[in-house]
């Protein structure tokens, strides 16, 4: 799926996911899980009809995804949950990921603008985060998304033998 591929900045475009997509998804999990320093997961865990059946369980109101789609393939994803309980339901939490070879474009911000969107239209006033301190790409990502730094949990990870800290962002939708 990754290697040789010559990606240009025309040909993706970020659309809803769609139950089609699930074995593409779990892919990029598989993909950036092997590369260790960017997400929790070393890869999937589930199989791909799992992933199908999530992608047709999404309640619009209370989970999203989107996908980065580059000439008919699925590169990039974002998911987002609402909190499912009265007290939590305003607020939701974000993850993503973009294969290799098609970072540094410009899609990850793009998957976060859909996102942002989908969050206001359906009533959600803060999504949050967690993020590797080690993964500045994300990090910077982030900032110029407006999300600040809540916390830090100190040493929550160990990667490849080195202690890495876990950050906690957050971003308030306006009004
Ligand atoms: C983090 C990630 C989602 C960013 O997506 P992307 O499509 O590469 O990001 P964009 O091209 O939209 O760039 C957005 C901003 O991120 C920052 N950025 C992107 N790549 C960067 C890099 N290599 N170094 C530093 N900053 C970087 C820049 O501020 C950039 O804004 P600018 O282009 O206006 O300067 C992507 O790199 C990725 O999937 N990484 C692996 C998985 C991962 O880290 N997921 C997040 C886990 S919390």
């Amino acid at each position: 799926m990754e290697a040789g591929i010559a990606v240009t900045n025309i040909g993706w475009s970020v659309r809803r996911g769609r139950p089609a997509d699930a074995a593409q998804l779990l892919n990029i999990l598989d993909v950036v899980g092997a590369e260790a320093w960017y997400i929790a997961n070393d890869g999937a865990s589930w199989s791909v009809s799992d992933q199908r059946r999530i992608i047709e369980g999404l309640v619009d109101h209370a989970q999203c995804i989107f996908v980065a789609d580059y000439l008919g393939a699925v590169v990039g994803s974002l998911e987002m949950v609402r909190g499912a309980l009265a007290k939590n339901q305003h607020s939701a939490n974000l993850a993503m990921a973009i294969l290799p070879s098609y970072r540094g474009r410009g899609i990850g911000t793009r998957l976060m603008e859909e996102a942002h969107a989908w969050a206001a239209q359906v009533g959600i006033e803060k999504i949050c985060l967690s993020v590797f301190a080690t993964n500045q790409a994300a990090i910077r990502l982030y900032q110029k998304m407006g999300y600040q730094l809540e916390g830090t949990r100190i040493g929550q990870y160990r990667i490849q033998g080195r202690q890495v800290d876990e950050l906690f962002m957050a971003y308030f939708l306006p009004g």
